[in-house]
């Protein structure tokens, strides 16, 4: 039995960098079992994060010819002002078209697992593909129309041979996808739970502790955890009783019907998969209402008494609520600098393409 003690106090000390005799507080030491801080930058061996890449990058996340309208740019629906997301329930393309779900933000979603709601892109690359030819999104009418729009700015042809040094013909509609994947692997936002996770224990208040404690308790923490506290992996949203149910009385009364998403099914077509989607970050929630894949819910309080319910059969008090609620803003984070700097687009040419509604 002692034996067994020691080893597991040598396990802790390893695991958290203390040399021997140093105390660890003791809600640190469980944090650190679930949770880490957020890296600078999320790097891709394939298409590997350079300074030219994240400018590039930059400036056609900003670029709303991207779009068939000259309208919309991803930064319309992922506004990078309000941490990534565009506040709407879900988000409005090309022509007015309302989207089915609820716009994820940016921030730190390198992180994840998989992109969309039901992981149908294994990486930022191939996600930053999707949106661009949507009808209902950018709307572009095809690949090529989309780089023959860039290839007609002569400044941007500059830049991806920067950007892309040992290729022959660097704008491609690849490229495009990988210089604002690249970009968007920068966009970290470190909060205050990171200098906790590091070792400052003064940087939570007492109700913030409070609330990291319950969301581990409870049982949050089983599938909200790594550095994103989410983004790992897939459950089905209504464990205990079907998502709908719950959450339709949320729903504001002008929108009585939103049709109910099947998730990860329609991907995998797996009867396992009915329901099944990514479980989100939560770093930034308190900035990134509504809440949830048709984003139903506006108030956090709800999305959490909502999660213990369905998730986990469990009733909070109002107290508990509002301790977690607590510890959730605590994850919102600093905005990098370079996001917030706009980019300075380069003027069309009497070649490039015009707007089409
Ligand atoms: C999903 C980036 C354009 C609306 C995502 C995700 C990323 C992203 C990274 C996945 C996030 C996650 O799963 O956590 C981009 C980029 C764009 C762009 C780089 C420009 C090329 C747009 C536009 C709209 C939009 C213009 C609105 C019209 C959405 C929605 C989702 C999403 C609704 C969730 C869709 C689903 O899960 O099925 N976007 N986006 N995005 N984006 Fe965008
Ligand atoms: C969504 C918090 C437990 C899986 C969410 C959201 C919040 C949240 C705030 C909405 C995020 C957003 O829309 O951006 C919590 C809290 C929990 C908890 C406080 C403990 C009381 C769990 C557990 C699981 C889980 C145990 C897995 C069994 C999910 C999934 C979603 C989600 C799949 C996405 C649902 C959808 O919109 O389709 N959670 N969660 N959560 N959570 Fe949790």
């Amino acid at each position: 039995r002692k034996k067994l003690l020691v080893l597991s106090v040598v396990g802790v000390g390893v695991a958290t960098g203390l040399s021997a005799g140093e105390k660890v507080d003791p809600l640190l030491a469980m944090a650190r079992q679930y949770f880490q801080p957020l890296p600078k930058v999320v790097d891709n061996p394939q298409n590997p994060v350079t300074p030219e890449k994240v400018e590039l990058g930059k400036m056609l996340y900003h670029d709303p010819r991207l779009s068939k309208s000259g309208l919309i740019s991803c930064n319309t629906c992922h506004n990078l002002a309000s941490y990534g997301v565009d506040n709407l329930p879900t988000s409005v393309g090309h022509g007015w078209a309302i989207g089915p779900r609820n716009a994820p933000t940016v921030y730190n979603a390198a992180l994840q697992i998989a992109q969309f709601w039901d992981g149908r892109a294994k990486d930022l690359e191939e996600q930053a593909q999707g949106p661009i030819l949507n009808p209902i999104e950018m709307a572009m009418p095809s690949k090529e129309f989309a780089v023959e729009r860039i290839k007609s700015i002569p400044q941007y042809v500059e830049l991806f041979k920067k950007a892309f040094p040992n290729e022959k013909d660097p704008v491609t509609y690849e490229n495009i996808a990988k210089a604002i994947a690249a970009f968007e692997r920068t966009l970290m936002t470190p909060s205050r739970f990171d200098r906790f996770l590091q070792g400052d224990t003064n940087a939570l208040t007492q109700k913030e502790k409070e609330g990291l404690k319950l969301f581990v308790e409870v049982g949050c923490v089983a599938c909200h955890n790594g550095p994103n506290l989410g983004g790992n992996m897939f459950m089905k949203f209504g464990q205990v009783t079907d998502y709908w149910r719950v959450t339709r009385p949320y729903v504001l009364k002008d929108k009585p019907t939103i049709p109910v998403d099947v998730g990860r099914f329609a991907v995998t077509h797996k009867e396992e998969d009915m329901y099944v989607f990514k479980v989100p970050p939560l770093r930034n929630v308190e900035k990134t209402y509504p809440y949830f894949h048709d984003g139903s819910v506006w108030k956090l309080e709800d999305a959490v008494r909502i999660m213990a319910e369905t998730q986990l059969g469990k009733k909070l008090t109002p107290q508990e609520v509002d301790k977690i609620v607590a510890f959730l803003k605590s994850l919102t984070g600093e905005i990098p600098k370079h996001a917030l700097e706009l980019p300075v687009l380069p003027a069309s040419t009497d070649r490039t393409s015009k707007p089409e509604f």
